[in-house]
């Protein structure tokens, strides 16, 4: 792999973490001091992924789970090849809505994959691309259903149980890998998550 220029910086959390409001700010932080960002999305961050991000998301028959974790890791190798690595290429900061601690997370300890599995995977899908920064939004599972609200997609109608295991996943994932992944407390007010994101950010830029 042809060595990157840029920063690539992810953020993620269950669904309802409030992780694509706190990306949302970053970009405007990091635009107001003129650097150059690219904002991204997994599933669904390029031409071929928003196809699948359909088939992922609202499917509405019995999806197999290898099925599911091949079609993330899909979503990633064309996403990586034809934006992520490109923009990092032209220099630019990066910032994606959920990468490969979603899997890890999610179909990981959340559906039982075995995790070395899901490492070899995730490094075939990014040609073993790792972001420079991780933050993970924690938030309790009932204000997190809260904010997901009546309309849900074929994973947030997974049962709770599903999703306290993938908020445990993260905070696992989060202590096996300390200096990439930050935790960040997502029941504070959105100002406050903000400047604590800030911090963070303003000490790697
Ligand atoms: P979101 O774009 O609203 O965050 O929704 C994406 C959903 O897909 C969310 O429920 C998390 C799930 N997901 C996985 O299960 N595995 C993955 O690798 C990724 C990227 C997302």
């Amino acid at each position: 792999m042809e060595k990157k220029k840029g920063l690539f910086i992810t953020f993620e959390g269950i669904d309802g973490s409030g992780k694509t409001t706190q990306l949302e700010l970053v970009d405007k932080y990091l635009k107001e001091k003129n650097l150059k960002t690219l904002l991204t999305l997994e599933p669904g961050g390029c031409e071929l992924g928003k196809n699948i991000r359909q088939i992922l998301l609202h499917y509405d028959s019995y999806v197999n789970d290898t099925a599911e974790l091949f079609l993330y890791l899909a979503d990633r190798a064309q996403h990586t090849d034809t934006v992520i690595l490109k923009g990092l290429k032209e220099g630019s900061i990066v910032l994606c809505d959920r990468f490969i601690d979603s899997t890890a997370a999610y179909q990981g300890y959340g559906r039982g994959f075995d995790l070395e599995k899901i490492d070899y995977l995730n490094k075939a899908a990014t040609l073993g691309l790792v972001p420079d920064l991780t933050f993970v939004f924690d938030i309790d599972l009932e204000t997190a259903q809260k904010r997901v609200g009546k309309t849900k997609d074929r994973m947030e109608k997974e049962k709770l149980e599903f999703h306290k295991k993938v908020k445990e996943g993260y905070l696992d994932l989060a202590k096996k890998y300390p200096d990439r992944i930050k935790v960040i407390d997502s029941t504070q007010s959105i100002e406050k998550i903000h400047f604590e994101v800030r911090k963070i950010i303003d000490k790697v830029l």
